[in-house]
């Protein structure tokens, strides 16, 4: 982990374990990096908000990244590191065993969806995450990142939707 080297502190999650949500985002930030946790930016604050609009906060979901540490300057994760800290975000999901994962962003919906297109193109709709150690498949869901909703926020509409699609899911499910 050589990201490790560079970064002040490991973000590795914040919230609930005990939630039956879980978002997970790309990298952290400089404010992440200082204080050693997820979205606690400009993009936190954003995201903070769409929770309150379907009644959620930290205390109800768990939030974590593709990658641990920040990378310097807010460079794009190689695929290595995504590759290095996959598994321990697999972890993570199989040990809250959460109804519902939100993955934000194109970077997250690659390494862990594996779908290559774009948000706009694969958001608003249910996937199903398998983890084998699972009798139940996950439902998965693919939101725009709160940081791309701050500088193109034409997009809001969408996301408030999607924001809405999960709050229906959750009242089916729990
Ligand atoms: N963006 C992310 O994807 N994660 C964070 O923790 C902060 C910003």
């Amino acid at each position: 982990f050589h990201l490790k080297k560079t970064a002040t502190n490991l973000v590795f999650g914040d919230g609930n374990t005990k939630s039956k949500i879980v978002f997970i985002g790309d990298a952290p930030g400089a404010e992440e990096d200082r204080q050693g946790k997820p979205f606690v930016g400009q993009g936190g604050q954003l995201l903070d908000k769409m929770l309150a609009s379907i009644n959620l906060d930290r205390s109800t979901v768990f939030l974590s990244n593709t990658i641990f540490w920040r990378p310097p300057g807010n460079r794009t994760p190689t695929s290595q590191e995504i590759a290095q800290c996959l598994p321990f975000v697999h972890r993570l999901i199989e040990l809250i065993e959460p109804f519902i994962l939100v993955v934000l962003g194109g970077l997250a919906a690659r390494s862990l969806l594996s779908e290559t297109l774009a948000v706009g193109r694969l958001r608003g709709k249910w996937y199903n995450y398998e983890i084998p150690s699972l009798s139940r498949p996950i439902k998965a869901t693919v939101l725009f990142h709160p940081e791309y909703l701050i500088n193109s926020p034409a997009h809001k509409r969408e996301a408030w939707q999607d924001l809405l699609m999960i709050q229906e899911m959750k009242k089916n499910l729990y």
